[in-house]
């Protein structure tokens, strides 16, 4: 699909699922600003195309440097977040500045700026544990950390930007995303990222719990392209959409596939379930397939073998 964006600002374009929107840009002719702290971002993700970026160091809590970056944008991509669930629960507050006062300077700055539309990354931690299923958006939300407080505050500014100042905002609320540059290196990382990398280095993985416990994995591709149809989509303005694929893998199966593609047969280590961890977690896609056209492009073995390929040869 095109886009046909002519400028956009991606607030934490460094990261996991930002530099691979900035790559999808890139390549689509499309002027792209990047701005991130590289607080867990990193550079190496934009090395390929820094010639072909603005990059912005900088802070999202920074109004002046948002103005200087959002200039002349049609489109802000908000993904900058601290993502780290048990780091807002350890630090609610700075978390908060971070989550919820840069997700409003990012609004304002776009609301100055004259930005046509911002599209906001929101989360399905919203939903918490509602064993009701498959998630849709008309739930009521039942946040259960921090985290999914700030998530939930984000998209309620949204709306306000939306009916007060009219500017267009679409929020998305990710499912379990995955695929390559997922940082593997925390034990609440992805779990396709600790899984892939235990396969590399031929260790068994610990599963928790049964391991009957299932979620609907994403691939990052195809959450880029949710949000270059969030951004353009007519009548999305306003909404709020779940992306993910409305199907579940368990994660007894994942280290199957997993074992799979590596060629090996390595029992895994069972553990006792994490405390907090939800059994069942599976989107309903409807609306973003009504309103946006969105449909994942990536079955889930096709990705899990992009994802488990990358993994193998950035070790070598
Ligand atoms: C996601 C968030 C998490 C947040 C939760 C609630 C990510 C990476 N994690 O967790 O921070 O608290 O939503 O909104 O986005 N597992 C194993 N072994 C491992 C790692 C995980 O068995 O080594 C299991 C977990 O117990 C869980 C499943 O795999 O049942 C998925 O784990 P994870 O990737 O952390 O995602 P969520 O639990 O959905």
């Amino acid at each position: 699909m095109k886009s046909g964006l002519s400028k956009a600002l991606v607030t934490g374009g460094a990261g996991f699922i930002g530099s691979h929107l900035v790559d999808t840009l890139v390549k689509e002719g499309c002027d792209v600003v990047v701005l991130d702290d590289l607080s867990a971002g990193s550079l190496s993700n934009l090395d390929h195309v820094k010639d072909k970026i603005t990059f912005y160091k900088g802070d999202i809590q920074d109004q002046n440097i948002l103005m200087k970056a959002s200039e002349n944008c049609d489109v802000i991509f908000h993904m900058a977040a601290l993502v780290s669930v048990t780091k807002t629960v350890d630090n609610p507050v700075d978390s908060a500045f971070i989550n919820d006062i840069g997700t409003l300077q990012v609004l304002e700055s776009a609301r100055q700026s004259k930005v046509k539309r911002v599209v906001l990354s929101s989360s399905s931690a919203v939903y918490g544990d509602d064993p009701f299923l498959p998630k849709h958006e008309n739930m009521p939300p039942k946040p259960m950390s921090p985290y999914a407080v700030q998530k939930l505050t984000g998209e309620l500014y949204a709306r306000i930007y939306y009916d007060l100042y009219g500017l267009e905002t679409v929020c998305l609320r990710y499912f379990n995303v995955y695929g390559p540059r997922q940082d593997p290196s925390s034990p609440y990382s992805g779990v396709i990222s600790i899984f892939i990398t235990r396969a590399v280095s031929k260790k068994p993985p610990v599963i928790y719990g049964d391991g009957k416990q299932y979620r609907d994995f994403v691939f990052v591709k195809d959450v880029v392209k949710a949000n270059l149809l969030a951004a353009i989509a007519d009548g999305a303005a306003g909404q709020i959409f779940n992306i993910g694929t409305g199907k579940n893998v368990s994660i007894n199966s994942l280290w199957d596939m997993t074992c799979l593609l590596s060629g090996l047969n390595i029992k895994p280590e069972y553990a006792p379930p994490r405390s907090g961890d939800i059994l069942e977690s599976v989107a309903s896609i409807e609306q973003a397939k009504s309103a946006l056209g969105f449909e994942p492009d990536y079955l889930f073995e096709k990705g899990l073998e992009i994802t488990f390929k990358w993994y193998k040869d950035s070790r070598k």
